[in-house]
């Protein structure tokens, strides 16, 4: 607990927020004004609420005019909300700065034509704007100087969903040379390493260089420019953020620091930001009017655990229909319980609700709270009620219970880059290759990591390298290491085909794994949606499609062997042993049965055990914590289904048939069992 000079209040939000696992909702007092709080403060204890994330998008209220700050509305709601034992998150408001604002200071961004945005929506801001950092610390130092001993305040949330700056305007290119010349010395070093002799683009001068602004008929700028200036807007993005957190850190002790990410958003570096929290945090919406996010949703919940390798909270969880101009489907009935649970059995520990209330204007109208626009509580209410009362009832279970991994799945923003960059086809895409691995090991209930190229790969027996494209010297001593003491990996195409300056390396593929893949990539053959086929050692035969490398061995044994295409005959997936451990080598990209065949050879090689048999749509994850193993099953779907699970378990939340468990739609069983 915190020292804080009105201690005693603090410790009032403790306890009644003892259990961990919580629900919560964003609030937006300046949508409602001091009446409606009186309503939905007694609504939002009855149904359960523990916290609510306020005032991210709130500066035209926080500061009306220049240097003229008022936080008299915003305290009263958070004084209200903390005797209430509910307690706050407070988001800085820079992702939405006022109309005042930019009619006297020209932050917009520019786009790649050079054009400036203009007002009327959001994050109309350039990042590395000398006036809009200014007033980034600005405000965020206000507010920290006001509440950061506010015994109510648990966490700051900084901007909101922060992403790549993307901007040409001349502020970034000024940057961007600066960036440069600190990266790079020296104008030789710097076209050495991007190669600018192609098509005379040797720099003289550091004014030269362009940003990668709109080219002449979709020409494509060269792409180590392209992956300096990806890495140099999402610096940019770490720095703004860096400059509130130094502030809130300084200003408001004993208050937690976190921030929304995307999930999947990979414009950025999100490992970079995550270096700034105490823990993180992700926007989870499974269904929108742009389609259902499927295998994306639990995806997300291990990439945004892996940001800081421990529980992490849902910042936005769907609560309704959302949507714009358009609206998605209405959620049937429980399931948003059924979400809120299955966040919780990847790891997360608070869940907030967006919104608690469905906005009466804006642009947002149509994305749904928990309450729709008459503010009478209704079928999402009751579900959200009930699920704060089963957290409420499984915290003491649950609470501080941990995600273990056999299994790590390593990915960095450099990768997707790449990719982005220069698809090469297809169905290459990253995200696209770490699904083809992840989604039969969800379906098969084995926790996955998803880490980054620092972690620590020794705890894990198997380490998935998805598409490995820009290869650091670094990284491949790294993974030549935990093979040789052990480990396990696997590697796909395109591994090792670059160097950090995004240049082709000028040795056989896979380039610096070679000796440890134990193969030669001879020649390879892009495909796209063309379909090929593969046979297994075992005779079984699989569809392959997007990619093949013609793999030639040199110490690796076949596991697969092309069908047909000018490479029958020849193998496809090959696996070497190296030290005291193996590499597998995937030279293609396969369907469904692919994927079975090639990854339970590989779990069950390296011990790792599986579940079969279970129905579609159910995800099976499981928690540790004290010498007890907790395995929470969710059924995704709307048709109730029957399973049979072997071993002792006691039901702590569900319904149990006579030797099969019963999950009904979109139900949930949390079993408790012995740590085997
Ligand atoms: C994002 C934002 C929210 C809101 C929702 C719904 O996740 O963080 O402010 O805009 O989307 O559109
Ligand atoms: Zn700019």
């Amino acid at each position: 607990m915190t020292e804080t000079k009105t201690g005693q209040a603090k410790q009032t939000v403790s306890k009644s927020s003892a259990p961990r696992i919580r629900v919560g909702v964003t609030y937006y007092p300046e949508h409602w004004g001091k009446a409606r709080l009186g309503i939905d403060i007694p609504l939002m204890r009855e149904a359960g609420i523990q916290i609510v994330r306020m005032g991210e998008f709130a500066w035209s209220r926080l500061e009306p005019s220049e240097g003229r700050y008022d936080f008299s509305w915003l305290e009263e709601a958070v004084n209200a909300f903390g005797q209430a034992g509910i307690s706050v998150v407070l988001g800085t408001p820079t992702a939405a700065p006022p109309a005042w604002f930019h009619q006297k200071y020209d932050v917009y961004p520019r786009d790649e034509w050079k054009r400036p945005l203009g007002f009327g929506t959001r994050l109309q801001r350039c990042l590395n704007h000398p006036v809009m950092r200014e007033s980034s610390r600005r405000i965020t130092e206000a507010m920290a100087r006001h509440f950061g001993h506010n015994p109510f305040v648990e966490a700051w949330q900084t901007d909101n969903e922060l992403t790549q700056n993307y901007c040409y305007c001349d502020y970034c290119a000024k940057a961007f040379r600066e960036w440069l010349a600190d990266k790079y010395g020296s104008l030789d070093n710097l076209n050495r390493a991007w190669g600018t002799v192609f098509w005379s683009q040797e720099y003289s001068d550091w004014e030269q260089i362009p940003l990668p602004w709109f080219a002449k008929c979709g020409m494509a700028h060269n792409p180590s420019l392209q992956l300096d200036y990806r890495r140099f807007q999402s610096d940019a993005t770490v720095t703004f953020q860096q400059e509130q957190v130094n502030i809130l850190r300084c200003l408001c002790p004993g208050q937690k620091i976190t921030h929304n990410i995307m999930g999947l958003n990979d414009s950025m570096d999100y490992f970079a930001l995550a270096a700034d929290w105490d823990f993180a945090a992700w926007d989870n919406y499974p269904i929108t009017p742009w389609g259902e996010n499927g295998m994306r949703v639990p995806l997300g919940h291990d990439v945004t655990r892996g940001m800081k390798n421990r529980a992490f909270w849902i910042m936005e969880e769907q609560a309704g229909i959302t949507g714009w101009e358009m609206m998605g489907p209405q959620t049937e009935p429980g399931q948003i319980r059924a979400w809120a649970w299955q966040a919780v059995s990847h790891g997360a520990e608070t869940i907030l609700f967006f919104r608690w209330r469905s906005c009466l204007y804006g642009t947002e109208q149509y994305w749904h709270g928990i309450l729709n626009h008459d503010g009478v509580p209704r079928r999402h209410f009751q579900e959200v009620k009930q699920l704060a009362k089963e957290f409420g009832e499984l915290s003491p279970f649950l609470s501080g219970a941990e995600v273990r991994s056999d299994v790590a799945i390593v990915h960095d923003a450099d990768q997707h880059y790449g990719y982005h960059i220069q698809p090469q086809v297809r169905g290459m895409g990253l995200w696209d290759q770490i699904l083809r691995f992840y989604t039969p090991l969800w379906r098969w209930g084995v926790n996955v990591d998803l880490v980054s190229p620092a972690a620590d790969f020794s705890p894990y027996r198997l380490v998935i390298l998805p598409g490995w494209y820009i290869l650091s010297d670094e990284f491949a001593d790294k993974v030549r290491q935990y093979v040789s003491r052990g480990g396990t990996v696997v590697m796909n195409p395109r591994t090792g085909v670059k160097n950090i300056d995004n240049v082709c390396v000028q040795i056989p593929l896979p380039g610096l794994l070679r000796d440890v893949a134990g193969i030669t990539v001879a020649e390879y053959s892009p495909m796209a949606e063309k379909v090929g086929s593969v046979q297994f050692r075992d005779q079984n035969t699989a569809s392959i499609s997007v990619w093949a490398d013609q793999l030639l061995l040199d110490t690796a044994e076949p596991f697969a062997w092309y069908r047909d295409s000018i490479y029958a005959g020849k193998p496809a997936v090959t696996c070497n042993d190296f030290g005291k451990g193996k590499a597998w080598y995937c030279g293609t990209f396969g369907d469904e049965g692919f994927y079975h065949i090639f990854l339970k050879q590989i779990l069950n090689e390296c011990g790792i055990s599986s579940w079969d048999g279970l129905p579609k749509g159910t995800s099976v994850r499981t928690l540790y914590r004290e010498g007890k193993r907790y395995t929470i099953l969710v059924n995704l779907e709307g048709q109730e289904k029957q399973l049979s699970l072997p071993g002792d378990w006691k039901m702590l939340l569900g319904e149990q048939g006579l030797n099969t468990l019963t999950l009904k739609a979109y139900g949930i069983a949390v079993l408790e069992s012995d740590r085997s």
